[in-house]
């Protein structure tokens, strides 16, 4: 399989999990718009979604899903998203498309967050994919030179404004080996929105296509 046919044959899988007349939480990215365009087979079934991004929001309205604000609802059984990166203890890198904050609130609502990746995804240690961190843009320098003295090398991402109005930071050469703690001391830092680590809350189950076949992992 391809790295395309990977992807798309994990966001098929996904749609297992999800039972009838729910609302989906869905993410954002490569592999989640071939997880939205299989959720639009079975649309009739599901009662709507909550989407994590504007762009995701789009794709599902134009295949006829309805998108919920979180704000309405209670109860979120399952989220299911990409990751740049993830380890087998099921912490992830995320936010390559900058949508990691709104990905981070709808994975704290969710019951289960269901990752779905191809097998480029998989590493020993986080790290190799800079992790990005969402900013106020007034922060933006305070916050660079704070990550430089956590040992990172922090770029700004020229040209991108997130959904919620902020900028990225995309901050290169950490060696994360412990990822909740790094999470909690990054989002410390004042001004910083979230960063992409999803560690204190990781997947819960690994969809993961690789070129044999697709494989479940859980946590
Ligand atoms: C979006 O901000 C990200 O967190 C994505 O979930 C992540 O970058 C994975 O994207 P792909 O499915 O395009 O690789």
């Amino acid at each position: 399989m391809t790295q395309d046919e990977m992807k798309k044959a994990a966001a098929v899988k996904a749609l297992e999990y999800i039972e009838n007349d729910t609302i989906v939480g869905v993410g954002t990215g490569s592999t989640v718009n071939y997880f939205i365009d299989a959720l639009a087979t079975m649309k009739n079934k599901i009662t709507g979604a909550v989407s994590s991004s504007e762009e995701s929001s789009k794709r599902l309205i134009a295949h006829g899903i309805e998108v919920f604000d979180l704000n309405s609802i209670d109860v979120l059984d399952v989220y299911v998203d990409g990751a740049d990166e993830i380890t087998k203890h099921m912490s992830m890198i995320k936010g390559g498309g900058a949508a990691l904050t709104r990905e981070k609130i709808v994975a704290a609502v969710a019951k289960k967050f269901i990752c779905i990746a191809d097998d480029s995804k998989r590493v020993d240690v986080l790290g190799d994919f800079p992790l990005p961190v969402e900013v106020i843009p007034m922060a933006r320098s305070y916050v660079a030179r704070e990550l430089v003295k956590l040992g990172g090398d922090p770029v700004y991402r020229q040209g991108v404004i997130t959904d919620n109005g902020n900028v990225i930071l995309d901050v290169y050469n950490l060696s994360i080996i412990d990822p909740i703690q790094l999470e909690v001391n990054i989002n410390a830092i004042v001004g910083v929105v979230t960063n992409g680590l999803f560690a204190n809350r990781g997947a819960d189950i690994l969809v993961l296509g690789t070129e044999a076949n697709v494989q479940v992992i859980e946590n």
